[in-house]
């Protein structure tokens, strides 16, 4: 999810308008940051640093930044800790070329070992750098033009990408790239600008380009903008006017971070199933697993540790690997686990959840772990983190930054990782019957889609929520499965509207929670065609009966539940182990909507951080 610019003109100088631009992709990650410029003398350096765009500033108050051309960069880590080394631009060997990518090159290592046994020489352990490398190594050995070089090298690489290529030999061009990964052109009166989105472009001409998957650009000083595809046919653009602020489109045209990321998810889980899910053939593949095979085949006991949001991603992870591999599973919070002198040894495994892998609790409690011997598998998001590093091996979520300091997208992709490693690792340990497996493979798969399909009920909740504003207490609950399901809706809502609310198991309502139930108290009900249906569906008869106010998460098409419920949202039918990352939606959407209602600061809601590195 790295942030790209571009500028190439004849009377501005290109450093200030890549800089403000890579301020604006920024919230696309902000680990590391470079730009590349060739000078008048037609000298092509390149700076980077670790760190953000600010750094990155301060790193270059003391260099040569003149230049009418350039591309920059800002990372978000995927391959390679982030580094002043694995920042972006990449030269490649001549330092004739300088690349910067956004997206994952999946057969770099293929490539790389090719290369390597060529001579060619690598400075950092991007996938981009490998690219970069084989565009020179062809253009060289096969003497072609930097156009046809990058279409050849194209056709070789797997994975997604969006890339801009400078050339110190052609100072008056840029050439860009993408396959499913975005790219915008912006087309000035005798200059060009390049950007992740339209944002660093907007401020100085409102016609852009959006570049369609397979396009290559060609921006050339003195001619028009050339789009052809890799066999290098000619295709032409369609040239758009753009019509939004600034403000919008940081966020993607969303008016808030969360929006837009509870909106990303069918596109995150798509990413975080890349290269794991192999649907043909009906397999899971965690290279984890494959690595550690031994020692996850051979664990006696797991034991999860998080906080927040990420442990209630551990609460399903627990149904999910007792259900399919008969290991018994512990959740603890990381906070308690730490200080509590737990019984934890060298036959245990413990899984770290967390999704900034900085959470200072998460890593106290992964260090406690360690010292007395456990083995440690990590499932987080941000790339090179704390929590990462100090664990054996793990799995990487995928899902892109999160901005909003209410997680959602990380839930959906922790419950998705905690999925596809309960299944291989049942499939490895023989607890699965292949029918159940396949089964379960092949309707993960499908979750995206369904979530796209789903997200379609925004309208509706966007109205529900104007009704419920009024409330000062809400109850959540949830069976199963569906239990901590209810538990992070409850969260989402405090955390974002400040409404008292509290996530139960359904059952459980009689011990105590019924006392609280009037009219002024809504209950989220999560309802659904599972084992537990019509226990929760009695539930809500006895919420009614005292006056109540229910909403209720069914399965698509139930016709009892909305006869006694005050308000009904419908779910996509699964099974019910992948019910969370279905039902988890609407109730991340009722908690934005109140929130807006109520006119509180959704993105960066009071007393909280995204990352808590304290205490
Ligand atoms: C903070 C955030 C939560 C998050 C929790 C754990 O409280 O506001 O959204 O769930 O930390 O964070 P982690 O990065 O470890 O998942």
């Amino acid at each position: 999810m790295c942030g790209i610019v571009g500028y190439l003109g004849k009377n501005r100088d290109a450093y200030p308008i890549l800089i403000k631009g890579l301020k604006r992709l920024e919230y696309r990650g902000y680990d590391s940051a470079g730009v590349a410029l060739i000078n008048e003398d037609g000298d092509l350096s390149v700076y980077k640093t670790k760190g953000k765009v600010a750094d990155l500033e301060e790193f270059c108050t003391d260099k040569d930044i003149t230049g009418h051309i350039g591309i920059a960069h800002t990372r978000w880590a995927t391959h390679g800790e982030p580094s002043s080394v694995n920042a972006h631009p990449h030269y490649s060997q001549s330092k004739n070329l300088a690349i910067i990518h956004n997206g994952i090159i999946e057969n770099y290592a293929e490539i790389k070992h090719n290369l390597m046994e060529k001579g060619i020489e690598f400075q950092s352990e991007t996938d981009t750098e490998v690219l970069v490398q084989l565009i020179d190594y062809i253009q060289t050995k096969k003497n072609l033009s930097l156009l046809m070089a990058v279409q050849v090298a194209l056709h070789q690489v797997i994975g997604a990408y969006a890339i801009a290529l400078l050339d110190k030999r052609h100072p008056d061009t840029i050439i860009a790239a993408r396959k499913q990964s975005p790219l915008v052109v912006g087309i000035g009166d005798g200059e060009f600008f390049l950007g992740s989105d339209a944002s660093p472009i907007i401020e100085y001409t409102d016609k852009v380009v959006y570049l369609d998957d397979g396009n290559i650009a060609v921006m050339k000083l003195g001619e028009e903008l050339k789009v052809v595809n890799i066999l290098n046919e000619k295709l032409s653009p369609e040239v758009q006017t753009v019509d939004i602020n600034l403000g919008q489109i940081e966020k993607g045209g969303y008016p808030h971070f969360m929006l837009k990321e509870i909106f990303e998810q069918p596109a995150c889980l798509t990413n975080c199933m890349r290269g794991r899910i192999n649907v043909e053939h009906d397999r899971v593949t965690l290279s984890a697993l494959i690595d550690h095979r031994s020692k996850l085949l051979n664990a006696k006991r797991i034991i999860i540790v998080a906080c927040g949001t990420s442990w209630h991603a551990g609460l399903i992870g627990k149904q999910m690997i007792e259900t399919f591999c008969r290991i018994p599973v512990e959740v603890e919070y990381a906070s308690e686990f730490r200080y509590r002198n737990p019984v934890v040894g060298e036959s245990d495994v413990v899984i770290a959840i967390s999704q900034s892998g900085e959470t200072a609790d998460t890593l106290a409690a992964v260090e406690l772990a360690k010292s007395r011997g456990a083995f440690i598998y990590g499932i987080c998001n941000a790339i090179g983190s704390s929590i990462p590093r100090a664990t054996d091996t793990g799995t990487y979520i995928h899902v892109g930054p999160e901005i909003g300091v209410a997680s959602t997208k990380a839930f959906t992709g922790q419950v998705t990782v905690l999925t596809m490693f309960a299944l291989a690792l049942a499939d490895a340990k023989g607890t699965v019957s292949h029918d159940e497996y396949v089964k379960t493979v092949k309707e993960l798969a499908q979750i995206p889609a369904m979530i796209k399909d789903l997200l379609k009920v925004n309208d509706q909740i966007a109205d529900m929520a104007r009704t419920f504003t009024y409330a000062r207490n809400f109850l959540y609950l949830g069976r199963g499965f569906s239990y901590p399901v209810a538990l992070e809706g409850a969260l989402k809502l405090k955390e974002i509207s400040y409404i008292h609310a509290e996530g139960y198991p359904a059952a459980e309502m009689k011990h105590g929670p019924i006392a609280l139930i009037d009219s002024d108290m809504p209950v989220v009900a999560i309802a659904t065609h599972n084992g537990m249906y019509e226990k929760v569906r009695s539930n809500i008869q006895e919420i009614k009966a005292r006056q109540g106010r229910v909403i209720a998460i069914v399965t698509k098409g139930d016709t009892t539940i909305s006869k006694i419920a005050d308000a009904v949202i419908e779910l996509p039918d699964t099974m019910d182990c992948l019910e969370p990352l279905v039902a988890t939606i609407p109730l991340q959407l009722l908690a934005y909507h109140i929130a807006v209602c109520k006119g509180k600061d959704v993105d960066q809601p009071r007393n909280l951080a995204k990352s808590v590195t304290v205490e």
